[in-house]
Order: C-alpha cells, then sequence, then structure tokens
C-alpha cells in the first residue's frame, strides 16, 4: 500500500486507518528504544516495519531471535507479532519509507570526542527522507533533539529534494522518548508523553495514533521545540542535582557527616527531591542531555554556567573514586601498584545490562594506569569481554585473590552480598561508591571501608 493513499493530515482518515489497522508504520533505528517502539505498534495490530544500518540486529529479528533479553515483557510481544508477520526488519529505508504512512526516527543522538551533540544519523535519515518520502506522510522523530532542531534543520533537509512542502504534503511532530532502559514496558504503559506537531491539527493527529498504541496521559506542547526543551530539562535536572549532592558529599565526607543520613532525612521535607552521590553519571541521555542544552547555549550566545559546572562535577567523581581507593591502600601500607582490584558492576546504573559513557571505564583506567590488575564482576555481563577485561563468572572464586573490592554500579544483587564474605579478601579493602553497604556493617569484620559521601564512622 502507497502511503499516498492515506493523508496523514486528515483526522478521520487516520482514525478510520487506525480501527481499519490499515495505517502503516516504519520505525527508523530498532535499537534499545525503538525496537520496543515499533513492537508496541505493531502489537496493536498495525503493521510495522523496522529499519535499521545494523545488518546483524536486522538478521536476528527476521530469523525471529530476539535481541534485547534485559526488557522484560517484550520477548513474548516479539514472539507474537513475528508469528503473525505484522512485524518484520530490513535494511532498506528506500523499500519500507514510500510503502509507510507514519515514520518514526528513534535513531542515536550521540555526542563526539569533544562533548559536541552528533545529530548526523537523524539528518543522514532525513536526507534520505527527501527522496523516498511518499506525499502526505506524517514523520515523527522520537530521538533526544535540541530544542528547534526539526524548525531549523529536519524540515529543510526533508524539503530538500522539492518534492516535499511542510503542512502541505509531509507532516512531521515530536514525541521524546523517556522509557528507562530495562522497565520500557512499564514506563510505555505508565508514564505520560510529551506530543507536539508542526500545527496544532498534526498534534491533534499524533495524540489519537498514539493514544491508540500507549494507555497513558499524553501531553500537548504547543510547539516541537517546547516538548524538546521539557524532555532536556527533566534529564538535565537530575544531572545537575546529582553533581549538587556529590559536590556536597566530598565535603561531608570531610566533616565526618555520612551524606546519606542527611539525604535520608532531607526528603522529609515535603518539597525536597532526592538525588544520589556517586562515582559519576554515565548513560545514553544525561551527560548527552546536558551536553546538548549547553550547545542550544553556544548556539544562542547563552551561558549556562550551572549545567557548566554540573558536567565539571559528576565528570570529577570517578577520580574520586580512585582517591578514596588510594587513601584506603595508604591505611594499610599496600600499594596499589600490582595490586589486585576489583570492580564491581560496570554498567552505568543499577540493574540493566549498558554500559554506555559508564564511569567504570574511566576507574578501570586510572586504576590500570597505576598498575594496578584490574577484575571485573557484573552478573549482567558474565564472561563477555568488557573495557578489555574479561568478566568474572563467579564472585566467590575472584573475591580471597582481591587486594581491593569497589563498587562502582548499585546491582540489585550487590546488595544481598553477605558482608563477611568481603573479609575473606586477600587484602579487605571494600570501596563503595553508591551507598549500598551499610558503613556500620562492616566494623565487626576489620574490613578497611571507604564509602563515598559517608565520613567517618
Ligand atoms: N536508551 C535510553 O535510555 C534512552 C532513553 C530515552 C531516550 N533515548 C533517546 O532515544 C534515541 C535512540 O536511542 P537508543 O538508546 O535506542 O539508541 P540505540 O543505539 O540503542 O539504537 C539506535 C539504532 O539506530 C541504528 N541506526 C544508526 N544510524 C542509523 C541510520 N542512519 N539508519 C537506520 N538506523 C540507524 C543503530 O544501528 C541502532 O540499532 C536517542 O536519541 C536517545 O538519546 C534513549
Amino acid at each position: 500500500m502507497s502511503g499516498s493513499k492515506l493523508n496523514m493530515n486528515n483526522l478521520e482518515d487516520v482514525r478510520k486507518s487506525l480501527n481499519s489497522r490499515t495505517l502503516q508504520v516504519c520505525v527508523v533505528g530498532i535499537g534499545r528504544i525503538g525496537l520496543p517502539t515499533a513492537l508496541s505498534f505493531a502489537k496493536s495490530g498495525l503493521p510495522t516495519i523496522g529499519v535499521d544500518i545494523n545488518e546483524n540486529l536486522v538478521k536476528t529479528i527476521n530469523s525471529g531471535k530476539f535481541p534485547l533479553k534485559d526488557e522484560p515483557g517484550y520477548e513474548e510481544i516479539f514472539n507474537d507479532v513475528i508469528k503473525n508477520k505484522v512485524f518484520s526488519a530490513t535494511t532498506k529505508i528506500e523499500d519500507a519509507v514510500p510503502n509507510s504512512d507514519l515514520i518514526l526516527l528513534s535513531l542515536p543522538t550521540p555526542m563526539d570526542e569533544n562533548n559536541i551533540p552528533d545529530y548526523s544519523a537523524l539528518r543522514s535519515a532525513a536526507s534520505k527522507l527527501s527522496e523516498v518520502l511518499s506525499p502526505n506522510s506524517l514523520v515523527i522523530v522520537e530521538s533526544t533533539i535540541e530544542p528547534g532542531f526539526i524548525e531549523d534543520e529536519m524540515v529543510s533537509i526533508i524539503s530538500k529534494s522539492g518534492r516535499l512542502k511542510i503542512e502541505e504534503n509531509f507532516f512531521i511532530g515530536v514525541c521524546p522518548e523517556n522509557a528507562n532502559p530495562g522497565e520500557i514496558l512499564h514506563d510505555f504503559t505508565n508514564l505520560p508523553r510529551l506530543i507536539a506537531g508542526i500545527n496544532n491539527d498534526v498534534t491533534k493527529i499524533i495524540k489519537i495514533i498514539y493514544n491508540f498504541v500507549f494507555p497513558v496521559e499524553l501531553v500537548e506542547m504547543p510547539n516541537c521545540k517546547t516538548a524538546n526543551a521539557v524532555k532536556l530539562t527533566t534529564n538535565v535536572f537530575r544531572d545537575i542535582n546529582i553533581a549538587f549532592v556529590s559536590e556536597l558529599s566530598l565535603m561531608f565526607e570531610k566533616l565526618g557527616i555520612d551524606t546519606i543520613k542527611v539525604l535520608e532525612a532531607a526528603k522529609k521535607k515535603y518539597n525536597f527531591q532526592i538525588h544520589y552521590p556517586g562515582s559519576g553519571v554515565g548513560g545514553p541521555c544525561l551527560p548527552i542531555n546536558s551536553y546538548q542544552l549547553l550547545n542550544t547555549a553556544r548556539r544562542t550566545g547563552t551561558k549556562l554556567s550551572i549545567i557548566e559546572s554540573g558536567r565539571k562535577i559528576n565528570e570529577k567523581m570517578p577520580d574520586h573514586t580512585v582517591e578514596l581507593t588510594s587513601d584506603a591502600f595508604k591505611e594499610c601500607n599496600k600499594s596499589i601498584q600490582n595490586s589486585e582490584i576489583l570492580i564491581l558492576g560496570v554498567s552505568y546504573k543499577p540493574n540493566v545490562k549498558d554500559i554506555q559513557l559508564s564511569p567504570a571505564e574511566h576507574i578501570i583506567k586510572k586504576f590500570q594506569n597505576l598498575g594496578a590488575n584490574v577484575h571485573v564482576y557484573d552478573p549482567n555481563f558474565s564472561s563477555s569481554e568488557v573495557f578489555g577485561i574479561r568478566v568474572e563468572e563467579n564472585l566467590d572464586d575472584v573475591l580471597s585473590k582481591m587486594d581491593a573490592v569497589v563498587i562502582v554500579t548499585g546491582h540489585d544483587d550487590f546488595k544481598k552480598i553477605e558482608i563477611s564474605s568481603f573479609a575473606k579478601m586477600k587484602t579487605p579493602i571494600l570501596i563503595d561508591t553508591r551507598g549500598i553497604i551499610e558503613p556500620q556493617s562492616v566494623k565487626q569484620y576489620n574490613i578497611i571501608f571507604r564509602g563515598l559521601g559517608r565520613g567517618d564512622f
């Protein structure tokens, strides 16, 4: 079916095509967020095709193997929609897009080594759309972008072939993704989402489409740039607040104050929102989102000094982790050089299998530069190689050979480790950067303990 048969600017036509399940969906970028998005559309009965440049991923999907094993709930949906042939994948955008009415872009928006946001995937997809998009289609950008990116860039790139004119024969909007890896199904069925179109009519159309697929509140924004500003504001709020408590924790350590006790008590106040200090902020969102807003500030000749400072603090916390460890080594008159250090957790956050921009990488490198032999234990990566190190399979097997254990990620599994098992280490140095060990609990075991932000105890 050609996209030109359905006018995505006609609310009644769209409604009918949803009800008859004839509206054709194409999701470009079927990674961590795009694949669950595509599966949600397919599950609602809409014929959906996923496009990705990753040939292996496309092959895996088309051979019926679900690639996101750590995303609860989606494997069943995947098996169902593959069996019912409502979903398939391709590497060929030029085949998938012309036959689609709705094109969702869930492409990566990373940053380069100078922390400059990289929108090349979106720009290249938009370029392709300018050649192959059928007239009267609707494009929705789900990727995280800077305010103004739709209005200033996407529209002109898609229009450049001269075939398509915005608001006349092609339409665009946004619905920024806000799901957390590891709980995407939960988030897609519970968290409100922001929507905005290039005009109010398009916003209404996006609303009925998303209402059809996602049983959540859809918050209508006045325009695309405001929706993207909200998305970035919410994440940067977290980045800044983590920096705030991390900086405080550095001072509280010196004062002998336990930051966790401060925060737990502070949250009794009705308008305090708790954030925790730690060994750094990673992942595909928070650090990048701060740099996206800093990029917007540069473009607009503005200064966002709080975000700038926050980033500096968060980027300093991995070094502080190494300092705490060095201090513990000094206490027992041992050198880090040639020592055996075990990193507990390499994911950027608890309970997910994701090492993007994880502070663990910097911490590992620092220890290696100091001459330590670094080992890694993380149940999500058992036996695979991460940051050039083969991840241990069994914690008990390795503990007795270690001089120090450094908890970098607060996985739930680590909360269950018996404190007494750390006492069996060659040198019982335990560094907790995520506040999961109660300092009092180590006392009876003669463990040399440092808790990030925990002060003396
Ligand atoms: N992962 C998260 O936690 C999260 C949460 C909210 C928002 N986001 C945002 O969602 C967007 C997508 O993130 P993700 O985590 O799903 O990324 P991802 O890297 O997991 O997936 C992106 C996919 O796009 C594919 N791709 C890259 N260039 C392509 C191209 N030109 N054409 C077709 N496919 C291409 C990649 O092969 C990959 O499979 C980003 O803007 C990100 O900031 C991510």
